[in-house]
């Protein structure tokens, strides 16, 4: 296993202060069914998770940005449940569940959270050390765009009054950014400047997002978007114009690794690929035993022709 510690001393940045794992649109169907009748969206998730833990990486947290059943149906989100509480467990992980489109409150708060079956605006806001994570409810019941009502305004505007000593990251499902992709514009989230209101200013340092079931990353009130695909399928950024295609590929989720002065937002494939290049720990070690310039000489230098 490689230590944090031998591959520290081998780069000009330290080890993050906070690794957050984020996952998108998992769109659970009852009975296991597949969604759309193709899509088996249990063993993305299942593959995620199994990837996760044998990676190493430890996350403080797994924070999944909405949809995370199809039609808000109790058993999606009781299998959805018994896959990542335990893998979030062995892996020393809390669980932020933040409410999308396709997402019924009421449900959520009997099913992932054991709360009483309130149809109030899921939101919460915890605590990772310094790091302040807080999770808006964009969902309006009915509909599939997004809107923030006065009221959770005000409630953010509430949180964010005390700064923390890390900031904060805000997770919404519908993000604040623009998309091009054909229909979507009508689904996103309404009235926009009244957020950006209320983050400007404040120690609001990131945001993550989903909905739009493709990777993709901007600006909002200063602040970084980072939006993670889905894991259920892939929307195609590059269809044939006009088109809006959702594919059965390329699902992938994100580490989001947080240093004093930045975050990074990675994103990682899904899938049980072959391993077509490498080195093992025994090459690493080898070159942490190095000194800076022999490393260089062993690592950088172009191999002769
Ligand atoms: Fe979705
Ligand atoms: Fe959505």
């Amino acid at each position: 296993m490689v230590t944090s510690a031998r591959l520290e001393h081998m780069a000009q940045y330290g080890e993050p202060q906070h690794t957050i794992v984020h996952i998108s649109d998992t769109h659970f169907l009852a009975g296991e069914q597949p969604l759309y009748g193709k899509v088996d969206t249990d063993a993305t998730v299942r593959q995620a998770m199994r990837q996760l833990e044998a990676s190493g990486i430890r996350p403080e947290a797994l924070v999944f940005t909405g949809d995370i059943a199809d039609l808000g149906e109790d058993d999606a989100y009781r299998r959805i449940r018994g896959i990542v509480e335990p893998a979030a467990e062995r892996m020393g992980a809390r669980v932020l569940w933040v409410m999308g489109n396709h997402d019924d409150r009421a449900r959520v708060r009997v099913e992932l959270l054991d709360e009483q079956p309130l149809t109030e605006p899921v939101v919460t806001s915890i605590r990772l050390g310094g790091l302040r994570l807080i999770a808006l409810d964009t969902s309006v019941p009915g509909y599939h765009h997004g809107e923030l009502s006065a009221e959770q305004l005000e409630w953010l505007r509430g949180e964010l009054a005390t700064p923390v000593p890390e900031g904060t990251i805000v997770a919404l499902h519908h993000p604040p950014i623009p998309t091009t992709v054909p229909l979507m514009p009508i689904l996103e989230l309404q009235r926009q400047h009244e957020l950006a209101d209320v983050i400007r200013g404040t120690d609001v340092r990131g945001i993550l997002g989903g909905h739009l079931h493709y990777s993709t990353h901007s600006l909002f009130a200063g602040v970084p978007v980072s939006v993670a695909a889905a894991t259920c399928y892939t929307m195609d950024v590059a269809a044939v114009r006009g088109r809006l295609s959702g594919l059965g590929g390329g699902q992938s989720f994100a580490i989001v690794q947080v240093y004093d002065d930045r975050i990074v937002h990675s994103t990682v494939p899904i899938g049980d690929f072959p391993v077509v290049s490498g080195f093992d720990n025994a090459f690493v070690d080898r070159l942490a035993a190095l000194s800076p310039e022999d490393r260089l000489e062993a690592f950088s230098r172009h191999a002769q022709p």
